[in-house]
């Protein structure tokens, strides 16, 4: 099942000249009906997770069965798949990624795939002071670490069970273990964290890393807060933030959603937002998700998809028609997600079951 075939060519390839191949990266096989070229898949490795976050979770969750998730061989074998079809950056999600057991043999395998340009990792950040040097031993450029509230008692309710002193040190963990960029995630609620917004920044700023402000977005049923109540708009959070440090846009990309900008008194953190509601960027999306079961989603925010586990249990070793199922779900990739504050979400999915 590890044998690794050669690349898969791709006829734009092959039509080029030396002197283009060399300048442009290589195409990714995967282009949906929109044009859009899909390079990044976010695997999550688990449902789990030790945190309950009040917009991600309810507090009594049941998760998935162990039969039900994919093994770590399969998931690699699904990710080869993805990098031979010209895939250049894997992002690992959960859950919590780092609750999963002997993940880091999976994360060692998938840094050495060859064609992967980005193999990165967003965690709750609980698990990091183990595991921030392994990773960044094993490949992992970049990290995202979730973090809402430096206030330990909010912390505590945000996340229900999360220990912020943890988090902290694991935070400081990451910069030490030298990451190329760690990015803090916040998602931000009216009347519950927006008084952090720039304690937040301040923070980022202090210790030279980045951090992207998160609008909630309405996945799974929650009754512990109205989302239409607590939603605050980038636009908004922004407002806040210029009033203490101007702002400049930024042309900075990581390939993601977050628009980044930087601040007008100089430093290297980037302040970034992802405006899910206020600014969609559906346009431009370049990414799909495999779920810990191993559902192929083509979009956080719809339900298109496509069952890899059956296909890699059915077939188990048959790259080709692995590679085969993945390409024509490109034709089942929607054009946009459509979110609405109500009360009843239309995607009643976590994201702890979509994978971040
Ligand atoms: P980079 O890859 O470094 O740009 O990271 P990222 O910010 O895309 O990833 P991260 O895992 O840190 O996710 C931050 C937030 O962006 C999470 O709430 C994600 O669910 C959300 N997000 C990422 N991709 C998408 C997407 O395609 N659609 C929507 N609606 N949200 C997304
Ligand atoms: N809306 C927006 N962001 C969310 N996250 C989890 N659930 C939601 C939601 N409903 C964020 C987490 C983490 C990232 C992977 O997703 O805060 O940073
Ligand atoms: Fe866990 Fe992340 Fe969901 Fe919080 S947002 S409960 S840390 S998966």
């Amino acid at each position: 099942m590890h044998t690794k075939t050669p690349p898969t060519s791709i006829p734009s390839q092959r039509a080029a000249s030396k002197n283009e191949t060399a300048m442009k990266k290589p195409m990714s096989a995967l282009v949906d009906r929109f044009q859009r070229e899909v390079n990044y898949v976010r695997i999550s490795l688990t449902d789990r997770c030790d945190f309950r976050c009040v917009y991600c979770m309810s507090e009594e969750m049941t998760f998935l069965p162990r039969e039900q998730i994919l093994s770590l061989e399969e998931i690699e074998w699904i990710a080869q798949a993805f990098v031979e079809l010209g895939v250049s950056k894997i992002r690992l999600t959960g859950g919590e990624p780092l609750v999963r057991k002997n993940m880091i043999s999976l994360v060692d395998k998938l840094g050495k795939l060859d064609g992967l340009d980005e193999l990165v990792l967003t965690t709750n950040g609980s698990q990091l002071t183990k595991f921030a040097v392994p990773l960044r031993e094993a490949g992992v450029k970049r990290i995202n670490i979730s973090l809402d509230s430096l206030n330990v008692e909010r912390f505590r309710q945000l996340t229900r069970t999360g220990s912020l002193d943890k988090v902290l040190l694991g935070i400081e963990s990451a910069i030490q273990a030298g990451f190329e960029k760690i990015k803090l995630n916040a998602v931000i609620l009216k009347g519950r964290n927006d008084d952090e917004i720039i304690d937040l920044v301040e923070f980022v700023i202090a210790k030279g890393i980045d951090i992207s402000f998160i609008e909630e977005m309405p996945l799974g049923y929650i009754d512990e807060h109205s989302r239409e109540e607590s939603y605050m708009s980038s636009e908004a959070i922004i407002k806040v933030i210029e009033a203490r440090y101007p702002l400049m846009s930024s042309s900075d990309t990581t390939s993601g959603p977050s628009r980044y900008y930087r601040l007008q008194s100089g430093g290297k953190t980037r302040i970034g937002f992802i405006s899910p509601h206020s600014h969609n960027f559906c346009s431009t999306c370049n990414r799909v998700r495999v779920t810990a079961e191993g559902r192929l989603l083509l979009c956080l925010g719809n339900e298109h998809s496509v069952d890899l586990r059956a296909l890699v249990r059915a077939h188990p070793g048959d790259m080709d028609k692995l590679k085969d199922a993945i390409i024509k779900s490109m034709d089942l990739k929607p054009e946009k997600h459509y979110f609405d504050l109500s009360d009843e979400p239309q995607i009643v999915r976590f994201m702890n079951t979509t994978g971040g």
